[in-house]
């Protein structure tokens, strides 16, 4: 039957997977892409490239333009000094040309045919001189050489007119190292004028030297920028997105797998591409907090399937003695036997159902602790005397040693269950002349309470598992078992407990920050020790407490 059940749970599983791997990609698609109301900027792999973009668009325009300047600059800067340099050259030829004009010509007359020579002799490419007196007459001008393929002629219409050189002259007045700039026709020049005294009179030339070389350089590297910081822009941006694409590629696989997964497939894990990186952690994470989910999904299950097999056998022990009851007319003395086991069994469900309500409402930390001000000992030596009889009808000796004054402040339903359910397994689980042995100290700042019992025992593999919900040993072992080990299993369990007993237990000292030990079980008895904060502190060792519990048990004979 529950094969039959899983085959047909694992086909239906199976069945609703292929369904959701056929929807799969519409669904990735829809919400990664753009789309149903979805921006491109949604996406962080569009958003990441355009950060990218953006800052390296940023940072190749500060450094292109930061490049440029400083070509601008170096190039000035030798335009300049070559406009120095050669001014200055053309000054000494007119210098020492003046001084051979001398030996033929007179004072102006000298001068005047001096600068024609320097001038006819100073023919450059990209310079052209002329030489003005302190009145501002032209003395000398040389013409252009023709460039290379401009028709022969055109550049003796490119003569420069005397206002313009007078111009030049009048704006340096005051700062002779000032360059000016100057377009001649198409071309444009740089100037240079330097003031001297040749023969006595003052004179002014001027300089200019073309720079078109230098702006033609310059346009070159705009019109070059213009097209690589695009281009560069377009194919990093492109490289960004793939990266980006590539980098978020286990997310999109995560995410894929995370919305296939349910309640049904809580055991699946998320793929761990490289669990060195970041998304690797975080899948990782992921699986470890499915990992606790599954797990909690488990002892759920567990736990759902445990208590409702507890809660039928007494449901159905209830129901055959009514309808064996019903089945004929009987003796009262039938329908009191009848009735007598549907009540015991009625009283065992409505504990189990207690439990279970106990523990579940303790698992979802529900249940109110009510704490109030009372005397532990005084609570042990009632729960003791309620035990006592029980414990007389099985041959058992019930022993309780108080050692003083234990005020508390705790929930006292609790932990009068705490102490009636260690009482309770004392009684059950010990056999017939037995002893048991009930100590109440305090210790530090602590409270224990002790049951010790002479019974047979818990096996050691065992001895974690009895405080687990549901754990019970062989019932056999309980006065019930024994005393019924011929009649039918239902009778049997009619006095045994679910296995609820230690785990409520537990859980009660932990509700107070205490906590609850098997402090030693062998075959001359098992001790079971409580430890309650006095005043929410901390407690002492086990160990120390029984070696005080078994003093005080040897003393008393217990
Ligand atoms: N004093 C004891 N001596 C021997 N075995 C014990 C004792 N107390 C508990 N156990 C074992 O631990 C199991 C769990 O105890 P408990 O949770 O109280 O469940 P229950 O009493 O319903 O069986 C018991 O079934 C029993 O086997
Ligand atoms: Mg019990």
């Amino acid at each position: 039957m529950r094969q039959k059940l899983a085959a047909l749970s694992a086909a239906r599983a199976g069945a609703a997977n292929r369904a959701k791997e056929r929807q799969r990609p519409p669904r990735i698609r829809q919400r990664f892409g753009a789309g149903q109301g979805r921006s491109m900027f949604d996406s962080v792999r569009v958003r990441l490239t355009l950060w990218y973009t953006g800052v390296l668009a940023l940072v190749l325009v500060c450094l292109s333009a930061g490049t440029y300047w400083l070509v601008e600059r170096t190039a000035e800067q030798r335009t300049f000094i070559s406009l120095a340099e050669i001014s200055q050259g053309f000054l000494t030829t007119l210098q020492s040309e003046y001084k051979d004009q001398l030996k033929e010509r007179t004072g102006l007359e000298a001068l005047h045919a001096a600068a024609q020579e320097s001038v006819d002799e100073f023919r450059l490419r990209d310079h052209r001189f002329a030489v003005l007196d302190s009145a501002g007459n032209v003395l000398a001008e040389n013409q252009a050489l023709p460039a290379p393929r401009e028709p022969a002629g055109a550049a003796s219409q490119r003569e420069i007119p005397g206002a313009v050189l007078r111009n030049l002259v009048a704006g340096t007045a005051g700062a002779p190292r000032r360059l000016q700039d100057l377009t001649l026709g198409d071309e444009h020049f740089r100037a240079r004028v330097l003031e001297a005294e040749v023969g006595g009179s003052w004179i002014n030339i001027v300089t200019l030297q073309s720079i078109e070389g230098e702006r033609f350089l310059l346009e070159d590297i705009r019109e070059t920028l213009l097209w690589v910081i695009p281009i560069t822009l377009a194919i990093a941006s492109a490289g960004g997105y793939f990266l980006a694409r590539k980098s978020l590629a286990p997310v999109v696989a995560m995410s894929e797998k995370a919305a296939l997964m349910g309640a049904q497939n809580l055991h699946e894990r998320l793929p761990v591409l490289n669990p060195r990186d970041e998304l690797g952690y975080l899948a990782s994470t992921f699986n470890g907090l499915l990992e606790r989910l599954n797990h909690s999904f488990e002892q759920q299950r567990r736990f759902m399937a445990d208590a409702s097999h507890e809660l039928r056998s007494p449901v159905s022990i209830i129901r055959g003695e009514a309808e064996v009851a019903l089945s004929q007319v009987r003796s009262p003395e039938e329908y009191r036997e009848s009735l007598a086991i549907a009540l015991d069994e009625a009283r065992r469900l409505s504990q189990i159902v207690d439990d279970l309500f106990t523990l579940a409402r303790a698992d979802a930390g529900e249940y109110p602790l009510r704490p109030r001000d009372f005397y532990l000992e005084e609570l042990a030596a009632d729960c003791v005397h309620a035990a006592r009889s029980m414990a007389a009808a099985h041959g058992i000796t019930l022993t309780y040693e108080p050692d003083g004054e234990m005020p508390i402040h705790a929930d006292e339903a609790l932990v009068r269950r705490l102490a009636m359910n260690l009482l309770d397994n004392a009684i059950k689980y010990t056999p017939e002349g037995g002893k048991i042995n009930v100590a109440c100290q305090r210790r530090g700042a602590d409270y224990s309470l002790m049951v010790r019992d002479s019974g047979p025992g818990i096996p050691v593999e065992a001895q974690q598992k009895i405080f687990e919900r549901f754990f019970r040993l062989d019932p056999a072992r309980t006065h019930s078992g024994r005393e019924n080990s011929g009649a039918p299993e239902t009778a049997a369990s009619a006095t045994a407990g679910a296995g609820l007993g230690l785990a409520i237990a537990r859980w009660i000292t932990e509700a107070h920050h205490g906590r609850l030990t098997l402090v030693r079980s062998d075959a001359s008895g098992s001790v079971f020790a409580a430890y309650l904060p006095a005043n929410g502190a901390a407690g002492e060792e086990p160990e120390a407490a029984l070696a005080k519990h078994e003093r005080t048990a040897e003393r008393t004979g217990t």
